[in-house]
């Protein structure tokens, strides 16, 4: 028996709205499944309805009225493609509510207001569905949540910002500086006019914050999570901000890279979660994860570790992710988290992983230096040191930070300070 249509209203008409729109249009059969409803398109709201229009979006389908599209009685569920905090996230609860299932790709509100929306769906019963906010179009949330949910997770680590890894990428092989990159990536439409949010971290952590959820059953507090990495004299500058292509040169010749790396691990009851800019070998996986592609790793007992690399982001990949999530709605599944329990801990706060001992990488330009460190001091510090052209770079063993500090700073002059990067192998 043919089951009744379910009928969606989109909010967005952007980059990924786009594309959602497209598919919804251009391939209803692909996305009816034997044992779920057809989709229809019924509404699409956006601000400009002209320049919607112009982008060939069907004039008779768009309003500027969001609330009302979401209100609807004719709007069986509602796909969230605006992006932001407010309206979306008022949207995105008014729907819960009123007991339609919501599809987003918006990871901002999902992980600055997932305990609230989640005990919302949980409340009303309905689907709150996320995949397309971590990672695009790498399937990597539905996984963690079905096909692994045997497992107990043991770390989460990824490089899931695209932006940040283009920069990263392009300064390694091109030997450009970082204003110079970031520049070609706004042209390119890698990056945003203010691209604070992909540079500085803040969009690599609202993707852990969803990661962990799903790893480990605890929203963590994005403010909690660090994304700064410490210096010698203190702490770094956000995301990738502070990385140099000196540091990159130096650590190439150590066949180490640097990475923007996403990490959460269970410890001490708690969970340490941060988003750093992080030392990895070149040849390995995270080394070789360039350009805008994503990477994200899952260690976990009994499986072992598993790796899914793919497109993080852009419109048509990141429409493949929301589109699933709608054919899932349309089966009558239930929320991004399946049969997880309830998550504990609302919004609790990350532990810091830089707590554990663990190596370190750093490089004293030659330009830097108060005077060069003997290989003997080197040895009783419990370090690697490499006189390089251009300056000297350390690796220390397993230390904590304290004891790194203190073999970095005795070549550094005052007013000097250099960044110590985690090694991750
Ligand atoms: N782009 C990606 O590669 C990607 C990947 C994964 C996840 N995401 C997430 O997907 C979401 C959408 O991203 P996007 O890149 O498609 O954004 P975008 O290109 O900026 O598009 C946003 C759309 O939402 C509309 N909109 C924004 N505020 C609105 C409001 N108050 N009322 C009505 N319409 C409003 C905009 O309308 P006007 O243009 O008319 O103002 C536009 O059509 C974000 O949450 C983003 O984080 C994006």
């Amino acid at each position: 028996m043919s089951r009744a249509p379910l009928r969606v209203a989109v909010l967005g008409a952007g980059t990924v709205g786009r594309e959602v729109v497209r598919g919804l249009l251009e391939h209803p059969e692909r996305l009816c499944a034997t044992d779920g409803a057809p989709l229809v398109l019924t509404g699409i709201a956006c601000r400009n309805l002209a320049r919607a229009r112009a982008d060939g979006i069907p004039a008779d389908l768009l309003t500027d009225a969001p609330a009302h599209l979401v209100a609807a009685p004719d709007t069986d569920v509602v796909v969230e493609l605006m992006g932001g905090d407010e309206p979306a996230r008022t949207l995105i609860a008014a729907a819960l509510g009123a007991g339609k299932p919501v599809v987003t790709a918006n990871k901002h509100v999902v992980a600055h207001h997932g305990p609230d929306l989640e005990a919302v769906a949980r409340r009303a019963g309905v689907a709150f569905r996320f995949e397309a906010a971590v990672a695009g179009g790498i399937p990597i949330l539905g996984p963690l949540a079905s096909d692994l949910a045997a497992n107990s997770v043991r770390r989460v680590r990824g490089i899931v910002n695209g932006t940040s890894n283009y920069i990263l990428s392009a300064m390694t092989h091109d030997g450009r500086s970082y204003a110079a990159i970031l520049a070609d990536a706004q042209a390119l439409g890698y990056a945003e006019t203010d691209p604070a949010g992909d540079v500085e971290g803040d969009d690599a952590v609202n993707k852990l914050v969803i990661l962990a959820r799903l790893a480990f059953g605890h929203w963590l507090g994005p403010g909690s999570i660090g994304r700064r990495p410490p210096s010698v004299r203190g702490w770094g500058r956000p995301g990738i901000v502070g990385v140099t292509g000196i540091e990159l040169e130096a650590a190439a010749q150590l066949g180490l890279t640097i990475k923007l790396l996403a990490t959460a691990i269970p410890s001490r009851g708690g969970i340490a979660a941060a988003v750093l800019p992080s030392a990895v070998p070149a040849d390995g996986p995270f080394g070789q994860t360039d350009g805008v592609t994503n990477r994200i790793e899952i260690e976990a007992e009994p499986l072992g570790t598993v790796g899914l690399a793919g497109p993080g982001a852009g419109g048509a990949a990141t429409s493949s992710a929301v589109l699933g999530d709608l054919m899932a709605v349309a089966r009558g599944l239930t929320s991004t988290w399946a049969g997880l329990a309830p998550a504990t801990d609302p919004a609790g706060s990350a532990a810091d992983p830089l707590d554990d001992p663990r190596r370190w990488y750093a490089f004293v330009p030659a330009a830097g230096m108060a005077s060069p460190l003997p290989a003997h001091a080197a040895q009783r510090n419990r370090a690697v040191i490499t006189e390089l052209g251009t300056g000297t770079a350390i690796r220390t063993q397993t230390l904590n930070l304290e004891e790194a500090r203190a073999i970095v700073a005795p070549i550094l002059p005052e007013g000097v300070d250099v960044t110590l990067y985690p090694i991750d192998d």
